[in-house]
């Protein structure tokens, strides 16, 4: 059984959410340092983003999920993964063990902090690992005595470290300091190799981050750098080196990652975007890949568009994928699967092929499942074929059904 994601109970922190201060005007200097001070370390607490102080209030037992008993434990266990009775033991073939290349180990019994990002940064053999800093608290504090001042006028500050590097080979971990709030935040690594992160909660909402591969680096945060709030928005590396950053909460438009220290003037509003909000949102965290037509494809709810980032414009719409919703937090899941190559000319057509899974076939799950009423989530997958010239969905079954999942391409067929 999956624990609830932090965003999932962020859900039900949050009230309405509104703009955010003006941006800088496109093309200034540095973002003014008062700007650091005012949307980084203190995080604007109190404002329509939710109160964070709910954080301390006691949350009914697991948001979506029903009481656990040990009962049910044993159950499941043994339904899954455990002792399988004899006749069935029988007829299941032996599995291919000795294929089996490794074996899971504890590496270390203490992470530092929470991953709830995690993502192996090249050439510098270590981990990075971050989680949000509203929370205030982690297994780890910021090097040198360092500590972020919450509020300068009650002294409230946090000493703890949010985000770390982890060597992959002794486990030693190096305490990084983020000051800005990650949480349900998005990003991803440069061709270069190094990561930019965007967005997130709060005064992390409009920030630009960036953490070089190097030993030493530390994170280099720009709060003003995003024109609009990117909370649950998805960031993608585009043909030319360029990064978007598409959607977010109450953020139908998307924008590109300005050159480093420069802030964003303004975004560009993405009607789709508008139009696949429902009541439960069921749009956040689009599905985002890089056709190889350069085109961008987006993903949100039941809909989905190429988007040229040339000209800023929708070139074509695909047929709706009937069968409900598939988006946070109607969470389905989705790939770009492997693409073929099959001719020696640059200029040559490869053909890409995108798999959507799960989800729910209800508009109000979200909401419902708030006040601990469950739909069966969905079982089924399309596929479609976004570089041919009309393509349709083509549906299959999973062998279960599957909301909050994750999809990953293996290296080869099982
Ligand atoms: C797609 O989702 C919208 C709600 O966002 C719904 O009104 C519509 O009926 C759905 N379309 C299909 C074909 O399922």
């Amino acid at each position: 059984m999956k624990p609830p994601s932090l965003c999932l109970l962020l859900l039900l922190l949050a009230t309405a959410v509104s703009s955010q201060p003006a941006p800088s005007p496109d093309g200034s200097a540095d973002p003014p340092a008062s700007l650091f001070e005012e949307l980084g370390p203190k995080e604007k607490f109190g404002d329509t983003f939710g109160n964070p102080d709910d954080f301390k209030k006691q949350l009914p037992n697991d948001i979506g999920t029903p009481e656990f008993v040990s009962s049910d434990l044993s159950d499941f266990v043994e339904k899954s993964t455990g002792t399988l009775h004899k006749e069935e033991e029988e007829a299941r073939p032996p599995l291919p063990v000795d294929e089996w290349k490794g074996k899971w180990e504890l590496f270390t019994d203490n992470s530092g902090v929470s991953a709830m990002h995690m993502i192996l940064i090249p050439n510098v053999d270590k981990v990075l690992m971050y989680d949000a800093t509203i929370w205030r608290i982690s297994k780890i504090l910021l090097p040198n005595g360092q500590c972020r001042i919450l509020n300068e006028a009650t002294g409230e500050k946090d000493c703890w470290a949010h985000s770390v590097l982890m060597d992959i080979n002794t486990a030693k971990l190096f305490p990084l300091e983020l000051k800005t709030d990650t949480w349900c935040s998005s990003g991803g690594l440069l061709v270069d190799g190094n990561l930019i992160s965007t967005g997130g909660f709060q005064g992390g909402a409009n920030t630009v981050r960036y953490l070089d591969m190097c030993p030493t680096c530390n994170w280099r945060e720009y709060p003003s750098a995003l024109s609009a709030p990117r909370w649950y928005s998805t960031q993608a590396q585009l043909a030319d080196g360029r990064m978007i950053v598409i959607g977010g909460r109450a953020a139908p438009s998307f924008e590109y990652i300005p050159q480093e220290g420069k802030s964003n003037a303004k975004p560009f509003f993405f009607d789709f975007l508008k139009q696949t909000t429902d009541p439960d949102e069921n749009n956040l965290y689009p599905f985002v890949f890089l056709s190889p037509d350069k085109n961008v494809f987006v993903f949100a709810n039941n809909r989905s568009v190429l988007l040229n980032p040339d000209t800023n414009t929708v070139v074509k719409e695909f047929p709706v994928l009937p069968g409900g919703h598939r988006n946070y937090p109607a969470s389905g899941m989705a790939v770009l699967l492997p693409l073929e190559v099959k001719s020696p000319e640059p200029n040559a057509v490869v053909d890409a092929e995108v798999l959507v899974c799960g989800g729910s076939a209800h508009i109000d799950s979200y909401t419902l499942a708030s006040k601990d009423m469950f739909y069966e989530a969905l079982q089924d997958c399309g596929r479609l074929q976004i570089t041919k010239p009309r393509p349709n969905w083509r549906r299959e079954l999973m062998p279960t059904a599957r909301i909050m999942g994750d999809m990953v391409i293996i290296s080869h067929k099982l």
